[in-house]
């Protein structure tokens, strides 16, 4: 029996911040939230690791919050999950489930490490394994599942998007975004936004497109041409999370407000405050630092201090003196 009967929850626009490991973490998708992403996903998560995690936290009191980090604000959020073995999927989904708006399964990993355990775009190639999961997750959760895949595994296979797409949403399955780039093809050549089209023709379904938009008009010319219900930006909106806002502004009305470096490396103290309040490796806020502070004049130098800092207030510091 069916248990998700989840509808999908109301989206105020058009555009979604990209589940990016390392990247969309909690203080990231804070800030494309407010600035008018209208969901944000979090970076991909095991089955396995969250089934150790819960179960080390016991009766502790402490919750998976702990672990799957976010704060209300970020509403509404989807979790994404990996992995295909039916015991640690159900659990993990039942989990997850009292935290988060959505639960998102990925299958577009191409990353050997994920796709040798039969999990990530691995997954396109067997769809038995793949009904099995969206069945096991609609009946685990009554949350409203979404997927979100690659096209194919290689360019000669790269329709494998499409029997999936049927499978899933004769499981269930809310809402697909497809990221129209095979595995093997990584992040190389560009994504085919006709495949977009075929995928938005051939379902019911809400559609996400995904892949290459890195300005306001790249989104408008993607749900032009494809007819997809809604856009995911990855990443162009590293340290850029004002794209979100550009993005709404020009479907809106056809023109946007224009930021610069400037307004980019103030937004990275709103990210570096945000970032305190959550269990963030300090390497990955000096990233997230390199990323907002793009084309800063003296970008070679800021690089250095960057790598340099060994806390957050020597990072603040390096930033400042060239904001
Ligand atoms: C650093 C990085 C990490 C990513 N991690 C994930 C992930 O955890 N889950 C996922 O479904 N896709 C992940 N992706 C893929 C993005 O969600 C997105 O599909 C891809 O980057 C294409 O969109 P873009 O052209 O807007 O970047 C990642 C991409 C990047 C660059």
């Amino acid at each position: 029996m069916s248990r998700s009967s989840g509808m999908l929850p109301r989206f105020e626009g058009r555009a979604f911040l990209a589940p990016m490991a390392g990247v969309s973490d909690p203080a990231l998708r804070l800030m494309a939230r407010r600035r008018g992403a209208a969901l944000v996903v979090t970076e991909f998560t095991s089955i396995h690791s969250i089934v150790a995690r819960h179960r080390a936290l016991g009766r502790s009191g402490r919750t998976i919050r702990e672990f799957l980090e976010y704060s209300d604000e970020e509403r509404p959020l989807s979790v994404q999950l990996f992995g295909s073995d039916m015991e640690a999927l159900a659990r993990a989904a039942r989990i997850v489930e009292p935290y988060f708006d959505i639960i998102d399964y990925n299958m577009g990993c191409p990353a050997p490490h994920i796709t040798k355990q039969m999990a990530g775009a691995a997954l396109l190639q067997n769809e038995r394994l793949t009904r099995r999961i969206f069945r096991t997750l609609a009946e685990s959760v009554e949350l409203p599942v979404t997927l979100k895949m690659r096209a194919g595994v290689s360019q000669e296979d790269r329709h494998l998007f499409l029997d999936i797409a049927q499978t899933a949403q004769e499981e269930n399955i809310r809402m697909i975004t497809l990221h129209p780039r095979t595995a093997s093809q990584g992040y190389s050549g560009t994504s085919d936004w006709s495949l977009i089209r075929l995928l938005k023709r051939s379902v019911r379904v809400p559609v996400v497109g995904n892949g290459d938009i890195f300005t306001p008009e790249d989104a408008g010319r993607m749900i032009q041409e494809t007819g997809c219900d809604y856009v995911m930006v990855g990443r162009g909106a590293m340290g850029n999370p004002f794209l979100f806002g550009q993005i709404n502004d020009y479907l809106q009305t056809g023109s946007y407000r224009r930021y610069g470096v400037r307004d980019r490396v103030e937004a990275f103290f709103e990210y570096l405050d945000a970032s305190s309040m959550y269990n963030i490796k300090f390497p990955s806020v000096k990233s997230q630092a390199m990323r907002f502070t793009r084309g800063v004049e003296g970008a070679a130098r800021l690089r250095e201090m960057i790598t340099a800092a060994r806390d957050r207030a020597e990072l603040a510091r390096a930033v400042r003196a060239f904001a």
